[in-house]
């Protein structure tokens, strides 16, 4: 199944915030929506699905497991839950948000688990997010390349994450980068912010296009009708070899998203 490549991405947004995040959203055109068991707004983003009136086969979901939620049984029902609260058969695909922390358990049974509630019905598509190359390996041992839709991982200028998507391409296995706008640092770049001014595009715009260009998936979000809009025209700016160049050499391994479980990063 393909991931649409640009999506729209809700962590953080809660309550009315959301609601209007993901109704402009759908208003604007975006069709890949991105929300999680964690974020606290299933409820909300699926709300504003239903009262969208966007056909349920026009779009595609995703939720994430949270891990306390990454035991055999646990997994299985905890993404009924998350079904009922987005008002959903099923979700398009179902991402282990995490790998269990410190490894206490396994890959290979919250892999099993999430395959075997893929083979039930309750997604089309199964993945993993923040994982690492040897959480890859355990996970491609556990059901094979072919099975894993994608890893959702921090990807953005100054984070490339060469090692992990060297691997992954090797693999055949597709990347979604998550905080693509760094969280609203590419503005701020004096290259980005060149680039955008030549192309008569904002920085925002380039960081995408770079990721796309590149074939990852984007999931950037925002509150504003305006960025989100603009996001969504990123998908029609191509760079040239000489500014993917410029942009590649951004990279500082400045890594957002770091909590205390966080696995030991490549
Ligand atoms: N799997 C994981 O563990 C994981 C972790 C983190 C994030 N994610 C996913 O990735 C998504 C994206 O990450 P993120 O939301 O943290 O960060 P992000 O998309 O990189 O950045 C969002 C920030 O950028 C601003 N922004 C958006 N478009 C803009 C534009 N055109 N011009 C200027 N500012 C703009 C937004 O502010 P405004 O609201 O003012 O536009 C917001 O503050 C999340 O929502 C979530 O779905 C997944």
């Amino acid at each position: 199944m393909q991931i649409p490549q640009l999506g729209l991405g809700t962590f953080r947004l809660k309550d009315q915030q959301v609601i209007d995040s993901v109704t402009m959203g759908l208003e604007v055109g975006y069709r890949h929506i991105d929300t999680a068991q964690i974020y606290g707004n299933e409820a909300e983003v699926g709300r504003a699905i239903a009262a969208s009136g966007v056909a349920r086969d026009d779009l595609f979901v995703t939720t994430k497991i949270w891990t306390e939620h990454l035991g055999r049984d646990a997994l299985r029902a905890s993404l009924e839950t998350s079904l009922e609260k987005l008002k959903l058969d099923r979700v398009d695909l179902t991402l282990i948000h995490w790998p269990s922390p410190g490894d206490a358990l396994p890959v290979a049974e919250y892999m099993e688990a999430l395959a075997q509630a893929q083979a039930a019905g309750l997604t089309r598509a199964i993945g993993v997010s923040n994982f690492t190359i040897g959480h890859l390996k355990q996970a491609i041992d556990a059901i094979g390349a072919p099975a894993i839709a994608t890893n959702q991982i921090e990807l953005h200028p100054f984070l490339q994450n060469r090692k992990v998507a060297g691997f992954m391409r090797e693999q055949g296995i597709h990347l979604t980068a998550y905080m693509p706008l760094a969280y609203g640092k590419v503005m701020e770049d004096a290259v980005l912010r060149r680039i955008a001014a030549v192309r008569d595009a904002t920085p925002a715009q380039v960081a995408l296009a770079w990721l796309m260009q590149q074939g990852y998936a984007v999931i950037p979000s925002s509150t504003r009708r305006a960025n989100l809009e603009s996001n969504l025209a990123a998908a029609r700016l191509t760079l040239t070899a000489g500014e993917m160049a410029e942009i590649a050499a951004l990279d500082r391994g400045e890594r957002l998203a770091n909590p205390a479980f966080a696995p030991q990063w490549d």
